[in-house]
């Protein structure tokens, strides 16, 4: 990967901003259609219609050929679920990842919504998979590096008795919709990249039930691969885009 690493201008990041407030507006917005009954394919339609009303263009379509405007993952799979004809039943939970391109930049933002009443286990994923994400972003520090955020995230999602996917995790962004860092859900203090001022990244732990391997399906005409856990266990996964400054950091994909 390459791209992201060089600090922004102070135009860009009014940009960034832009892009990424508009993408935790059209995340917000579709919660209120997440019932029993819609199906992903209707998720996919309505938030291609609001990215479009904001002025936005949705990153995810034709992006190394996936064919949909936002990824939507049901239960077992871990990200990058492509939006389809089964509706939604209760007592699922999902994913639903946005990611706007506006004026050159991107923002992306993703979380999980319950349909309906859900199991326990299942509420207890979601909520540990947001507090991961919280604890990766609480340990941003400029010149920190990528390990601190996922020693961070490992070590509260292990205590909870959950499993950090280690295959996949954040990025650098900006005017790329990936580049580098990666940002890593384990690691160790100190080791990793470098946080750079003034350049963005994502932190979007992807937590799974079981420690049972993830398997990756293609999805037809696109690079883009699905994943989800091998034993039909739950995943569960948050994301911000992050600003670093020179004294912390900024969540950017706020409304
Ligand atoms: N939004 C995803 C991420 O958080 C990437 C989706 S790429 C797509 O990085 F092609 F699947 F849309
Ligand atoms: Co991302
Ligand atoms: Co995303």
């Amino acid at each position: 990967m390459r791209g992201n690493v060089e600090p922004l201008t102070q135009d860009e990041i009014r940009k960034m901003k832009r892009a990424c407030r508009l993408a935790a507006q059209t995340l917000e917005y579709v919660k209120a259609f997440v019932k029993p009954g819609v199906t992903t394919n209707e998720i996919d339609q309505i938030v291609h219609e609001h990215t479009l009303s904001l002025g936005a263009r949705p990153a995810p379509l034709n992006y190394h050929g996936f064919p949909k405007s936002v990824c939507t993952s049901v239960n077992s799979c871990i990200c990058h679920g492509v939006p389809d004809d089964r509706p939604l039943q209760e007592g699922d939970i999902v994913n639903i990842d946005v990611t706007h391109e506006v004026d050159g930049f991107y923002g992306d933002t993703s979380a999980m919504f319950l349909v309906g009443e859900v199991s326990e286990r299942a509420r207890k994923i979601c909520e540990v998979a947001k507090e991961a994400m919280l604890k990766g972003i609480e340990a941003i520090r400029p010149y920190g590096t990528t390990g601190d955020i996922g020693f961070a995230i490992n070590k509260y999602v292990t205590k909870k008795g959950f499993f950090p996917v280690k295959e996949i995790g954040g990025h650098g962004i900006g005017k790329r919709f990936h580049g580098d860092p990666f940002v890593p859900s384990y690691g160790k203090k100190g080791r990793g990249e470098k946080l750079r001022p003034w350049t963005c990244i994502t932190v979007e732990p992807m937590i799974n039930e079981t420690g049972a391997p993830i398997r990756e399906l293609p999805i037809e005409g696109s690079d883009v691969k699905v994943f989800e856990t091998s034993d039909g266990s739950l995943s569960a996964q948050y994301e911000h885009t992050i600003l670093i400054t020179d004294t912390g950091y900024e969540i950017l994909t706020v409304p």
